[in-house]
């Protein structure tokens, strides 16, 4: 295949505090992990998915993959995660396919993500040769405080709350990876440090990621209306 997406979902989800690592947790009767891999595998074009899981799910992790994947079981990696989400993405980019081209990196946790964002953020990499990039407007007034002092009001039109999946070229992203230093927030926040250009395309409100217990209670009302 020509494109890869790589599904991190190795973290403990400490926020959400559950007894089971996040990706794991029931939601309507299916682990949010399947839930995150059902518009994934509903793209058009060929995909390897690489599944990043925690150690003591990779056989959990495999056994979800194979079952929704269908008959496109022969492109599904599963590789244990990392301490942080940056090594856990490095697992997934260390085994993908010679042949491809275009990387997308995303959030299990972004369990509603519709298969037509990853298609946008797809042909955005593939149009533009750029790191390519979800973002909504932020609805909220923001302001910069310091020690509990109201310091300014930040522009908001200049604002994006950002979102997965984000696409990259695939060579540059691995470059960007293996000489990567600090930690950084996202994976565009590394490929812009290694000197990369990131656009930024819509976003989608469904591509929210399920962090705390209310994220979660909203989770649950989506999959119990959703008509699979
Ligand atoms: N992730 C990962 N490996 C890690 C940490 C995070 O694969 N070492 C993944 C999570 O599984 C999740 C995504 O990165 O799908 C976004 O991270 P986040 O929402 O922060 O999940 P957790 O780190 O699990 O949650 P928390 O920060 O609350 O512990
Ligand atoms: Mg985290």
């Amino acid at each position: 295949p020509r494109v890869g997406v790589i599904v991190v979902a190795a973290g403990s989800g400490s926020r959400l505090g559950q007894p089971e690592p996040k990706a794991f947790v029931d939601l309507q009767g299916r682990p949010i992990l399947e839930h995150a891999l059902l518009p994934v595998f509903g793209l058009s074009v060929a995909a390897q998915v690489v599944v990043v899981a925690p150690v003591a799910q990779l056989g959990e992790a495999r056994a979800m993959a194979l079952e929704v994947a269908g008959v496109a079981a022969g492109y599904v990696t599963v590789v244990a995660g990392g301490a942080t989400r940056q090594a856990s993405v490095a697992a997934g980019i260390a085994v993908l396919e010679p042949g491809i081209r275009v990387v997308l990196v995303h959030d299990a946790a972004r369990a509603f993500t519709p298969t037509h964002l990853f298609e946008t953020v797809i042909a955005a990499v593939e149009a533009s040769g750029s790191g390519v990039i979800p973002g909504l407007p932020v609805a909220d007034t923001i302001k910069r405080a310091v020690d509990g002092i109201a310091v300014a009001t930040v522009d908001r039109s200049e604002l994006v709350a950002v979102q997965t999946p984000q696409g990259f070229p695939r060579q540059p992203l691995a470059d960007a990876y293996a000489t990567a230093i600090a930690e950084h927030t996202d994976d565009a926040a590394l490929y812009a440090a290694a000197g990369h250009p990131v656009i930024v395309v819509p976003g989608d409100p469904l591509a929210f990621k399920i962090t705390t217990p209310w994220d979660l209670r909203r989770a649950e009302a989506l999959a119990s209306a959703a008509p699979d």
